[in-house]
């Protein structure tokens, strides 16, 4: 076997984790390709075509030298004996299962590619997040190969936007799936040693293919129950008259339970949880498990729910109108640290205050680029800049919707001072200083709070 792998997808998810895969296997060429050629001149180029902390560092340390990036597919999956497919599987939109299954039309396309090019015996790794079973498929089409044997593992990822490189350096956990055959475990140990160059030995867990495969679909539907869970609790909190984040941490203090994850906010965002939980449904309800499915898609709903709930509260303190207000939403990505917009609850939240009328103008470090494009149907209605004090002169509102660190150090006392009164604060996050804002005149509301003047 030589030591040449490559990664079939150079998106969020294959560009980070080649780079740092590169980074600890200098002995290694590793080849980055993708069909999208802008996205691999991008990564050739000074600017990365994604923005993640510490990840410019290490392209930088390895392009040329054992990480290369390319649109010659065909050549990479010739060159190398192991093969990651990290290309994307977004939710279907139309047809059978459309708006919970995954569209595997990506994967497939690699899968025959992979078969039609190959020569010589291969490890395919599925890098890329899939339906349970999905290698089954994947081994009926390489299986027609007249000549060469294809092993597949499936190896998900589980690092979170915004923390990539250092998730990828210190893993909680790296997991492989492969058949318990002599191939099998040749194959898994293959994979096994790539990550053994940093990885501690313990931390490499190796199961059956289709656990690992459910593994994943597992891990980020946990999260997002854990988030809609507690933004759940936070609508009862502002009843009940408590407040979330003492709940958060009196229940997160039990080792149980643990403190992660207990962040209330305006629901989660990103490409993978949405999708992963409704092909999770889709799964289930294949399976007939009805009240699984029902249990995993309240998850979901529970989301929805406070987006809206969320657009609710600030109209009625706004005097149940928005229309003709300039509202000044800080914070586009889905989360900080990101220029990830995908399913980021500040799109649907900017729709729900388009529909009201109020003149939206949309602030964010790093995320502005995709408004438009997210936004499509409500451009016109929408303005941007990058400069927060810009964005909130004479608004009415600020409605802040990610957790961007800068949102805290802004001077506040100039912000209302540019603002119409009752200038409020909309704090989407429980970020900022409430106590310090009301002080110096704002109307705050905070998500699982009651309201306080
Ligand atoms: P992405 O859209 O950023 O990247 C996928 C890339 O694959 C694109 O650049 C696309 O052009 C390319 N591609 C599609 N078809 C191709 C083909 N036939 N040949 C070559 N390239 C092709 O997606 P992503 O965020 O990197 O996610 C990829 C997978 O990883 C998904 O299954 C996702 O669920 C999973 N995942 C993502 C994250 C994350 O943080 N984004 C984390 C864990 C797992
Ligand atoms: C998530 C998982 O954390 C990763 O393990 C997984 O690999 C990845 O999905 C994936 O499969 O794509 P990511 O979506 O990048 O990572 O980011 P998270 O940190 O999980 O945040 C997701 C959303 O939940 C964000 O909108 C975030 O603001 C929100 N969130 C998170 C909360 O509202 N509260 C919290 O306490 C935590």
């Amino acid at each position: 076997m030589n030591r040449s792998i490559c990664c079939i997808g150079a998106g969020y998810i294959g560009g980070p984790t080649m780079a740092v895969i590169a980074d600890h296997n200098h002995d290694r060429k590793v080849i980055v390709v993708d069909i999208n050629k802008e996205r691999i001149a991008a990564w050739n180029s000074g600017k990365m075509p994604i923005f993640e902390p510490g990840l410019d560092e290490v392209v930088k340390r390895r392009r040329g030298k054992n990480l290369f990036f390319s649109t010659d597919i065909d050549a990479a999956i010739k060159e190398c004996d192991i093969i990651f497919v990290g290309v994307n599987t977004p939710t279907k939109d139309f047809g059978r299962g459309a708006g919970c299954a995954s569209n595997l039309q990506y994967w497939e396309a690699t899968a025959r590619n992979i078969v039609k090019v190959a020569n010589g015996n291969k490890i395919v790794v599925e890098k890329s997040t899939l339906p349970v079973r999905t290698a089954e498929a994947m081994e009926r089409i390489l299986s027609q190969h007249p000549k060469y044997r294809f092993e597949v593992l499936s190896n998900p990822e589980f690092l979170a936007e915004g923390t990539a490189i250092s998730d990828l350096e210190k893993p909680d956990r790296v997991l492989i799936g492969g058949h318990p055959t002599p191939a099998g475990k040749a194959a898994i140990k293959a994979l096994a040693d790539i990550y053994g160059t940093w990885v501690p030995k313990e931390k490499i867990l190796t199961t059956n293919l289709w656990s690992a495969e459910l593994s994943k679909l597992a891990a980020n539907a946990m999260l997002a129950q854990r988030v809609s869970s507690i933004n759940s609790l936070s609508a009862l909190c502002e009843e009940a008259g408590a407040d979330v984040e003492e709940v958060a941490r009196a229940i997160g203090m039990d080792s149980r339970i643990g403190p992660k994850f207990l962040k209330t906010g305006p629901g989660f965002g990103g490409s993978c949880f949405k999708k992963d939980i409704m092909n999770l449904v889709y799964i289930c309800e294949s399976y007939g498990l009805k009240e699984v499915a029902e249990y995993w898609r309240q998850v979901v709903v529970i989301n929805d729910y406070q987006q809206q709930r969320m657009v609710g509260g600030i109209i009625k303190a706004m005097f149940n109108t928005l229309a003709n207000k300039k509202v000044a939403v800080f914070g586009f990505a889905f989360k900080a640290n990101t220029s990830d917009t995908r399913e980021s609850p500040a799109i649907a939240i900017t729709r729900m205050l388009a529909e009201e009328h109020a003149q939206i103008v949309i602030t964010d470090p790093k995320a502005l680029g995709h408004v438009n494009d997210d936004l499509e149907e409500i451009a016109a209605k929408v303005a941007t800049t990058p400069d927060p004090y810009k964005a909130a002169k004479d608004a009415d509102a600020i409605i802040l919707l990610t957790d961007w660190a800068e949102y805290k150090d802004l001077d506040y006392q100039r912000l209302y001072a540019g603002m119409r009164k009752p200038a409020f604060v909309f704090d989407g996050r429980n970020l900022l200083d409430h106590a310090a804002l009301r002080a110096i005149g704002f109307e705050v509301k905070a998500m699982g709070k009651t309201w306080e003047n």
